[in-house]
C-alpha cells in the first residue's frame, strides 16, 4: 500500500531522446530509450500526482492516467515545456535533450557526392535551466548520466544548473536497459539507490522527491 501522498501536485516530467533533422529523412539522436521517464511518471501517478509527460520519440506506452505530450526535436521540447512550467509544482527532467541541432536542416533529401560534408551545428537552450531560472521555479529536480567521475560531475551539475536535486547515472548503464543505479546528489550530500529495475527505483527516487518537495513548501 502506498499513501497518496501527492494528490493535488502537479508533476511535468520530460522523458526520452529528442530527434534533430539532418534531412527529410535523416537526423541525429542518440540511445535514451525513454524507460526511466515513464516509469517516473508510472510512480508519480501511483502517489496520486497530476502528470504531464513530454517525451521524445520512443516506442512506449504512456502511463494510464498521464496527459502525453509528443515531441521530436529540442526546441519544440523546449517550447512545450515552457507552456507549462509555471503550471506544475515539480519537474523532473529526465530526456536526453540532444545538446546540438543542425543549425540549417535541408527539406529535401541531401543527395550524396564524393565529396566530404560538414554539419553545421549550433547548441540547443538548456531546458531544465531554464525552468530552474524562472522567478518562480516549480521544484526542478535533473539527471545527468556520465560515463566517469560521476560524483565530480554531477555536483557541478547541480549548482551550474540551481537544483535542489540531481540524480546521477552511469551512462554506459542506464541507456537503454531495464535496471540501473542511481546516485541523489542534493544540498545534503549523496544517498544512493542500488542497483534495481527502472520501476523500483523510480518508486523510491519518486519517495525521495515528494519528501523534499514537502519539505520545501510547508
Ligand atoms: O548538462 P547535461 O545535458 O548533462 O544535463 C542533463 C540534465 O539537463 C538532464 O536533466 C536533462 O534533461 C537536462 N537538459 C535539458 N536541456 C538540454 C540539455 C539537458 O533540459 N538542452
Amino acid at each position: 500500500f502506498q499513501p497518496k501522498i501527492l494528490i493535488g501536485t502537479r508533476v511535468l516530467i520530460t522523458a526520452g531522446p529528442t530527434y534533430e533533422a539532418i534531412d527529410a529523412v535523416r537526423g541525429i539522436t542518440n540511445r535514451s530509450s525513454g524507460k526511466m521517464g515513464y516509469a517516473i511518471a508510472q510512480a508519480a501517478l501511483e502517489l496520486g500526482a497530476e502528470v504531464t509527460l513530454i517525451s521524445g520519440p520512443t516506442a512506449l506506452a504512456k502511463p494510464h492516467g498521464s496527459h502525453g505530450v509528443d515531441v521530436e526535436s529540442a526546441s519544440q521540447m523546449f517550447d512545450a515545456v515552457m507552456q507549462r512550467a509555471t503550471a506544475c509544482d515539480v519537474f523532473i527532467s529526465v530526456a536526453a535533450v540532444a545538446d546540438y541541432r543542425v543549425a540549417q536542416p535541408s527539406e529535401q533529401k541531401i543527395k550524396k557526392s564524393a565529396e566530404a560534408l560538414t554539419l553545421n551545428l549550433v547548441p540547443n537552450p538548456d531546458i531544465l535551466a531554464h525552468v530552474a531560472g524562472l522567478a518562480n521555479p516549480p521544484f526542478c529536480v535533473g539527471f545527468a548520466a556520465e560515463s566517469e567521475n560521476l560524483a565530480e560531475y554531477a555536483e557541478q551539475k547541480r549548482r551550474a544548473k540551481k537544483l535542489p536535486l540531481l540524480v546521477g547515472n552511469l551512462a554506459q548503464q542506464a541507456i537503454g536497459s531495464d535496471d540501473n543505479e542511481l546516485v541523489l546528489f542534493d544540498d545534503q550530500g549523496t544517498h544512493p539507490l542500488p542497483r534495481a529495475d527502472k520501476l523500483t527505483l523510480a518508486r523510491q527516487l519518486m519517495q525521495q522527491i515528494a519528501l523534499r518537495y514537502k519539505g520545501a513548501n510547508r
